[in-house]
């Protein structure tokens, strides 16, 4: 099996607040975009890594990949990305070589995810399973609710069995031939690949996620993401 990463970094972060985009910025002096690709890279199965980089930061991202220290025996590919996640995860997507097997799907902002995660998700897609994602039971009851945009109470339509949810995370990992048949027959917005596959009809299975894989996305998780690294070298 020849095993691939793509790492969508393309987006603006804009929930991070103003700044650079999110995964060019800082945790602990490192950019959040490296920590993803070292945590990619950790895993002896992955031979190449494809950053899908801001549209106009291509450069920027590959002078970053020259700077810091990266594994030797992992190639390393920069794309720039589109308007959505899903168009940055195809464009990244379109830029592997013949001959890989296992793509994971990673994202940037999700800068902590433990080796053991990573290799845990290829296995069971080495397996046989045609996608595979990792996650977590949810701490929190989830409602459904008749969204309201002018801030007025929104009314609650239903609370689905907190047992049977998931909080799903990345890497996650596919068959490539499955994941490039998604991409280019499932149109419309999706916010994870594997529902792509869900929608191709074929089976997507969980696997146990990692606390440590939780996303960046509000000022509070850069707060937690530093800690984690802190801790890590203590
Ligand atoms: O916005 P969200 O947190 O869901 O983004 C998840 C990942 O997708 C991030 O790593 C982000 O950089 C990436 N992304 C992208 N291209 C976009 C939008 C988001 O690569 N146009």
């Amino acid at each position: 099996f020849r095993t691939a990463a793509v790492i969508p970094a393309a987006g603006r972060g804009v929930r991070l607040g103003p700044g650079a985009p999110k995964a060019l910025r800082a945790l602990n002096g490192t950019p959040m975009l490296i920590h993803a690709v070292r945590a990619m890279a950790a895993s002896r199965a992955v031979s190449l890594v494809v950053v899908v980089a801001p549209p106009d930061g291509a450069t920027e991202v590959k002078n970053l990949l020259a700077e810091h220290a990266l594994p030797e025996r992992t190639d390393f590919v920069v794309v720039p990305g589109g308007d959505s996640r899903q168009e940055s995860v195809r464009l990244g997507l379109a830029a592997l070589p013949p001959g890989i097997d296992v793509v994971l799907v990673h994202d940037a902002a999700r800068p902590l995810v433990p080796v053991d995660t990573v290799d845990a998700v290829i296995e069971a897609v080495r397996d046989g399973a045609p996608a595979v994602v990792p996650a977590l039971p949810l701490a929190d009851t989830v409602k459904e609710v008749e969204p309201h945009t002018d801030g007025t109470p929104e009314p609650v339509l239903a609370t689905p069995d907190r047992s049977r949810l998931r909080a799903v995370q990345t890497p996650q990992g596919f068959d490539h031939a499955t994941l490039a048949r998604a991409h280019e027959s499932v149109t419309g917005e999706v916010t994870d690949d594997a529902s792509m596959v869900e929608r191709l009809g074929l089976k997507v299975v969980v696997v146990p996620g990692h606390e440590e894989a939780f996303k960046v996305t509000r000022p509070l998780d850069l707060v937690l993401a530093e800690a984690v690294l802190a801790r890590r070298r203590a």
